[in-house]
């Protein structure tokens, strides 16, 4: 059966382990996996803008022996002229992964019912899991050494728009490795009740734990890693100006770093605004490992890609 990443838990907790396994065996030897020698082809779609996105998966595709396709939706028949079912005929006849970033994530739901070849969300409004591979690769790489070698019981905090995709995901994809995963965003801002609800009952599962809260002083206390993400996702521009005044106080500061565990590493999906969410004494400074993170896309997406191909 074909299969789908397009949220988090999409990836049992043991099938997690198996890509970031991988991922860690790719970013040593990086043409190990040819799934997609031929060339075959990977459509690469965009409703929203990328940097790091688009890079990392072309690179990946033809890392994998393939031929990435980068399509801007807005020069398509998609985005309302063409039918996502009748899209997704169309793409299954002709490339062998479709990886789409877009607004409404039951857009990808829809892509994913009418798909024959797996389909990856590369951003929706709701998730970004492919972020949060790339995530739990770095945090292994930097912090799981002392912990036996493993992410379960590590303690990860994100701070700022807990609402967000971000929000969700870290939720999602933290709690299927085990670990403690809080997050605090002001009141209005906290993450949505059903995707809270999955993540404690994956948490459950795994030994994991998720918090919610709204100190952000309180949520990093003792934390491994500290996390925070912009305060204005794409789409939510013209709320910008509200959105600064109401998350002044979950700015990352060396002051909030203070209160994390010793050595507590900092991550951001980036693009980061050194004026709101993080100081540049945090994400230029020592503890922040967000330049791996950003590789790390490449070598968790690779994984990510193979595996799917390999379960089809
Ligand atoms: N982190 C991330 O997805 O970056 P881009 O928006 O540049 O792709
Ligand atoms: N929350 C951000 C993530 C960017 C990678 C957004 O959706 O714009």
């Amino acid at each position: 059966m074909t299969r789908h990443f397009l949220r988090d838990d999409d990836l049992s907790p043991a099938e997690q382990r198996e890509v970031l396994d991988l991922a860690a065996a790719l970013k040593k030897d990086r043409f190990a996996r040819r799934p997609l020698d031929g060339q075959k082809t990977a459509a690469v779609i965009f409703d929203k803008t990328s940097t790091r996105t688009q890079v990392s998966f072309s690179v990946g595709v033809a890392d994998l022996g393939g031929n990435p396709l980068i399509m801007d939706s807005k020069n398509s028949q998609m985005g309302g002229k063409e039918s996502i079912s009748d899209t997704a005929k169309v793409l299954s006849r002709m490339v062998e992964l479709i990886v789409w970033r877009t607004y409404a994530h039951s857009g990808l739901e829809e892509m994913a019912a009418h798909a024959t070849v797996p389909v990856i969300n590369s951003l929706s409004d709701d998730f970004h899991p492919c972020q949060i591979l790339a995530d739990l690769q770095t945090i292994r790489e930097h912090r799981a050494a002392r912990n036996g070698g493993e992410l379960a019981g590590l303690t990860a905090t994100y701070v700022g728009d807990a609402a967000n995709n971000m929000g969700h995901s870290y939720l999602l994809g933290f709690a299927t490795a085990g670990m403690h995963i809080r997050v605090a965003g002001p009141a209005g801002y906290h993450p949505r009740e059903d995707i809270v609800a999955d993540a404690k009952r994956i948490a459950a599962e795994t030994g994991g734990s998720v918090t919610i809260l709204t100190d952000p002083i309180e949520a990093v206390r003792g934390a491994d890693a500290v996390i925070t993400d912009t305060w204005v996702s794409m789409g939510q521009e013209e709320e910008k100006a509200e959105r600064i005044a109401t998350f002044g106080a979950y700015r990352v500061t060396p002051e909030l770093m203070e209160h994390a565990a010793d050595d507590a590493i900092f991550l951001h999906c980036l693009p980061a605004y050194r004026e709101y969410e993080v100081a540049p004494e945090v994400i230029d400074g020592p503890r922040s490992v967000v330049w791996d993170e950003a590789e790390n896309r490449v070598h968790a997406q690779k994984a990510l890609m193979a595996w799917l191909l390999e379960q089809a």
